[in-house]
């Protein structure tokens, strides 16, 4: 397939993470049913409308041949780690598609990101790759990964840990993460780049929103220093961490 100039490739990727049944992988369903082009690593089983392959020879063989169609959505099954990580390495040798990658920590740690997703990160734009890494706790991954997303979602997170990492980008709002509705989000990232389920989900108190992002300035900088507390705004409903109510699983 041939690519379109660089100008008019429109491609993005995004963060995804929250903890167990909070609406992850439904979303991820939702924005790649819109996609033309599909590969999920699938490690969980979950997709189970795309077209399944099970191992990873057959994996192999499923990706060389999806590579000539115009369509195709593929949920690959390895479970093992070391051939997953291979299956990234090849399908980095594709052009316009889009990736989703379950439990995306298995694969990195906050340390370490191994060399097939790190191609995929920084360079997958460049061969009109969207990426989706996928994530229950957002502390478990690494910096790469989130700095170069376009978007970043994050439904539930209840460790401080993970607060405090979504809050060194999205700056105060990331309190809102303890306690959001059913299914609703926060997300961060330029309007233009999202993909409209993501947008759907957004749980969006505007007025909360309108608050933090006046403080933080520049919206899609996504590693805007919050340099203001909603303790400085007169009208604040959250002052700090403990003012928001924390729902346990
Ligand atoms: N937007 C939604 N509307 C209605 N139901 C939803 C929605 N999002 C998720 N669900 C329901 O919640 C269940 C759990 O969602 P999902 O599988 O996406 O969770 P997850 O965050 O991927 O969890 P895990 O980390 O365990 O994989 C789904 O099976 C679905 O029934
Ligand atoms: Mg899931």
């Amino acid at each position: 397939m041939r690519l379109l100039p660089e100008n008019e490739r429109h491609n993005w990727v995004a963060t995804i993470v929250g903890i167990r049944g909070r609406g992850k992988s439904y979303l991820t369903k939702e924005i790649v049913d819109q996609e033309d082009r599909v590969i999920v690593i699938d490690n969980l089983g979950e997709y189970d409308h795309l077209k399944v392959i099970d191992g990873y020879e057959e994996s192999i063989k499923a990706i060389v041949e999806a590579n000539k169609q115009k369509r195709f959505g593929l949920a690959l099954r390895t479970f093992s780690l070391e051939h997953d990580l291979e299956l990234m390495d090849l399908i980095f040798n594709m052009e316009h598609l889009t990736l989703a990658v379950e439990e995306t920590s298995r694969y990195v740690s906050s340390a370490f990101l191994p060399p097939a997703l790190e191609q995929l990160v920084r360079f997958g734009r460049h061969r009109a790759i969207n990426l989706i890494w996928l994530a229950r706790r957002a502390a478990e991954l690494h910096r790469d990964l989130t700095a170069n997303s376009d978007i970043i979602v994050s439904f539930t997170q209840h460790e401080k840990r993970d607060v405090e990492y979504l809050r060194s980008f999205m700056g105060d709002i990331a309190f809102r993460a303890k306690d959001l509705p059913p299914y609703k989000c926060l997300v961060y990232g330029p309007d233009e780049k999202m993909p409209l389920p993501i947008l759907n989900r957004k749980y969006n108190d505007s007025a909360e929103y309108n608050r933090v992002n006046s403080s933080n300035g520049n919206r899609s900088n996504l590693h805007a220093t919050p340099n203001a507390r909603y303790s400085n705004d007169s009208d604040s409903e959250i002052t700090s961490e403990s003012d928001v109510d924390s729902t346990q699983e």
